[in-house]
């Protein structure tokens, strides 16, 4: 061991290597395209980007605003998602995108051997961050059809006494939704459930527990503004917990958590929201014409999906293949190979010009 790993944490030195992301600066380097020729269907934005009226507003932001720090407690934001979700103020926490919710979650509620419910597959933050805070991780994967095992997480109940579920509802990476009596079964066990909500705004009906937050001291919803509101680059997002934990979290978050530019597009946003319907309607609808396209593909079966991405199992094929073949075509989605998910991909729902792209693109690929 060199005398630098010897400074490292265990925890951290003899974690694995994770696969880098691939960025936009390697897609230029290693393939040649610029980021405007890309087709990026890997990590579910939203092609269409901000509100023109958040793009305004980030032009106009004056000096004196770049040079000062923050507001630490996002006031206007918290103000605006408050009257907008109908609960106090103080229920609310502002994080750089939910990932740094989800940490801060982990950061004021996980001890050292505590135990995580993870129902996989499903979103890889909750089982990596809960490997950072040293939790120890209960297991219970989801059927075959992606649905919850609900009596194998009743039993894990039982047996473990986990601390903490956190359930993306929709799921990532399959789009699928928790149905109203589970979720009732859900916020009866005795544990934090953390119900994520990245993608509900892509639902075609509403599916939303967030009026049930000040029912329940032991539920949390997460909300990003990554994906509808096409703000993943200035990273935001929020969620709204019982006052105790919510009063926790301020005390303990970095104060300068989220920039000024985030805060600001985020408050344009909730000023504008009304304006946003009409690109979740037409990712909606390009949703319905990616899974007409890849039905019509017959190596590929396709599972419905509520969020603005669908996932395929591959057949007959090496995803991982297919995913380079598309990468060296500028088209970027993400492949998967894990237990309980073997050789499968999953592509975000683009403009209509993506999609006829790609769906071209895999019907070459006999
Ligand atoms: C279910 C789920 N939760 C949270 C996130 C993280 O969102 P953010 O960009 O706000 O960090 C993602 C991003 O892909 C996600 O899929």
């Amino acid at each position: 061991m060199s005398r630098a790993q010897e400074f490292l944490r265990p925890l951290v030195r003899d974690m694995p290597e994770s696969e880098p992301i691939l960025s936009l600066e390697r897609m230029r380097a290693e393939y040649g395209f610029a980021p405007d020729e890309l087709v990026k269907l890997d990590a579910n934005e939203n092609p269409y980007g901000a509100l023109p009226e958040v793009r305004e507003a980030l032009e106009k932001l004056e000096a004196v605003h770049i040079y000062i720090y923050p507001d630490p407690e996002c006031s206007a934001l918290r103000q605006r998602l408050a009257q907008y979700h109908g609960v106090e103020q103080e229920r609310i926490v502002v994080g750089a995108g939910l990932d740094e919710v989800i940490d801060l979650i982990f950061r004021v509620c996980i001890d050292v051997g505590d135990r995580l419910l993870n129902c996989p597959p499903t979103f890889g933050m909750y089982a990596f961050d809960g490997a950072m805070h040293q939790a120890r991780l209960v297991s219970v994967p989801r059927k075959a059809d992606f649905s919850l095992d609900m009596d194998g997480i009743q039993k894990a109940v039982k047996a473990e006494q986990p601390k903490l579920l956190f359930l993306p509802n929709p799921n990532n990476p399959d789009g699928g939704l928790i149905t109203t009596e589970e979720f009732r079964q859900l916020a009866d066990l005795p544990l934090l459930l953390v119900m994520d909500e990245a993608y509900i705004q892509f639902c075609d009906q509403e599916q939303t527990v967030m009026d049930e937050v000040a029912k329940h001291d032991n539920l949390i919803v997460l909300r990003t503004f990554s994906k509808w509101a096409g703000l993943a680059g200035l990273r935001i997002g929020y969620g709204v917990f019982p006052l105790e934990i919510a009063a926790a979290i301020m005390k303990i978050k970095q104060p300068y958590n989220v920039s000024t530019a985030a805060q600001l597009a985020a408050t344009v946003t909730m000023d504008n929201i009304d304006k946003t319907v009409p690109v979740i309607t037409r990712i909606r609808e390009q949703r319905q014409v990616l899974l007409n396209g890849l039905a019509q593909i017959d190596w590929l079966e396709s599972i419905p999906s509520q969020a603005n991405f669908i996932l395929c199992r591959v057949k007959g094929k090496s995803a991982a293949t297919v995913a380079d073949e598309l990468r060296r075509q500028g088209i970027m989605v993400r492949c998967f190979d894990q237990p309980g998910l073997p050789n499968a991909l999953r592509i975000s729902v683009g403009t209509a010009e993506q999609m006829q792209k790609l769906l071209a693109a895999l019907k070459e690929m006999r």
